[in-house]
C-alpha cells in the first residue's frame, strides 16, 4: 500500500451525521503571546485529522477554543455550518462535539459507571434529580442510560471496571474511561488531546485499534492531538502541523513527515515533539 493511500476505514466511516469542521484563520492571543496565529484546518466528515507540533505549539489552545473553553481573538470555527466561536461549552457539546483532556479529568471517587453517566448528562430529559426522587419516568430513563453506558464501556473494553472508583484504575485504563465518557455524549465529532500520552507500547497499540473501531463503528469525525508520529502515521488521513502558533504544514501523514519545515521544527525534540524542559 502506498503511504498516501486512504485508510480502509475511510469509506465505511463516511457518516451522514458527521459534520464538517472548518477552522478559518483562528487567532488566539494571551497577554503578549500569540498562541494561535491565523490557523486554518478542515476536518472532513468521517475522517481522522491529526493536529501535531512541538510543546507549546498551540494544540491544546486550539482544542480549548473549539470546545468553547477559550475565546478566539479573531477567526471562525464552523461545525456543519454553525459558528461556534461565541457559544458556551455546553452549547457546543449539544451540537455533538465531545472532547477529552490532556490531563485526566475524571471524578476519582466516583465509579467508572457514574463518570460515564455524567458524560450523558446533556442527553437526559428528566435529569438525574428525578431519578433520585424515584419518579417512574426518571427511573426508566436512568435504566436506558445505564444500558447505553454498559454498551459503550464494552465497546471501549472497560466493562470489567464499571463498578470501580475511577481514581483506583491504572493510568492506561483511566485514559480509556475518558474516551468512553466522551463517547457517552453520542458525539458527531470527537476531539482527543493526547489519548496515548504516558502509555506503554502495548497500550498505545491497543488504543490505536480502539480509535479505528470508534471511527469505523460509530462513523465519527476525529481530531487528534498526538506527539507519537508512528501513531499519527498509522491513523490519520490528514495532518496539520503547528509550531509556535503557526501552521507550518498540512497534508497526508507521509508527505508531512518529509516536509523540511516539519523536520526542522522537530529537531531538538528527540523526534517526538517534546521539547526538553531546559530549553
Ligand atoms: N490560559 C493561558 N494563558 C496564557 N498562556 C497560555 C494559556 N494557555 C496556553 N498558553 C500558552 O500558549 C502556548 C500554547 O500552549 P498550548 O498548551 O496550546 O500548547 P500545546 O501545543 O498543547 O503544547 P503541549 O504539547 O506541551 O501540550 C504556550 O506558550 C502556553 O504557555
Ligand atoms: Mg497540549
Amino acid at each position: 500500500m502506498s503511504a498516501t493511500a486512504p485508510h480502509p476505514e475511510a469509506a465505511e466511516a463516511a457518516h451522514p451525521d458527521a459534520p464538517e469542521l472548518v477552522v478559518d484563520r483562528l487567532t488566539v492571543r494571551f497577554a503578549g503571546l500569540t498562541a494561535l496565529d491565523e490557523v486554518s484546518l478542515t476536518v472532513a466528515p468521517g475522517s481522522l485529522h491529526a493536529l501535531i507540533g512541538p510543546n507549546g505549539a498551540g494544540k491544546s489552545t486550539c482544542f480549548n477554543v473549539l470546545s468553547g473553553v477559550y475565546r478566539a481573538t479573531s477567526g471562525s470555527v464552523r461545525l456543519g455550518g454553525t459558528e461556534l466561536t461565541s457559544l458556551a461549552p455546553h452549547r457546543i457539546a449539544a451540537l455533538g462535539m465531545a472532547r477529552t483532556f490532556q490531563n485526566i479529568a475524571l471524578s476519582g471517587r466516583l465509579s467508572t459507571a457514574d463518570n460515564l453517566m455524567l458524560g450523558r448528562h446533556r442527553l437526559t430529559r428528566t435529569g438525574f434529580v428525578s431519578a433520585g426522587l424515584r419518579l417512574p419516568g426518571g427511573r426508566r430513563e436512568e435504566r436506558r442510560h445505564r444500558d447505553r453506558v454498559r454498551e459503550i464501556a464494552e465497546f471501549v473494553g472497560i466493562e470489567e471496571h464499571l463498578a470501580t472508583p475511577a481514581g483506583l484504575l491504572p493510568y492506561g485504563v483511566q485514559k480509556r474511561v475518558e474516551l468512553a465518557r466522551a463517547l457517552c455524549l453520542e458525539p458527531r465529532i470527537l476531539l482527543l488531546d493526547e489519548p496515548v500520552a504516558g502509555m506503554n507500547g502495548a497500550e498505545r497499540l491497543a488504543m490505536a485499534a480502539t480509535l479505528r473501531q470508534v471511527r469505523a463503528g460509530l462513523g465519527l469525525s476525529l481530531l487528534l492531538v498526538e506527539h507519537d508520529m508512528d501513531m499519527v502515521a498509522r491513523l490519520a488521513d490528514e495532518v496539520t502541523v503547528l509550531d509556535f502558533g503557526r501552521r507550518i504544514a498540512s497534508g497526508p501523514p507521509a508527505a508531512v513527515q518529509r516536509d523540511p519545515e516539519v523536520i526542522r521544527a522537530y529537531l531538538g525534540t528527540g523526534g517526538n515533539g517534546e521539547r526538553s524542559e531546559s530549553t
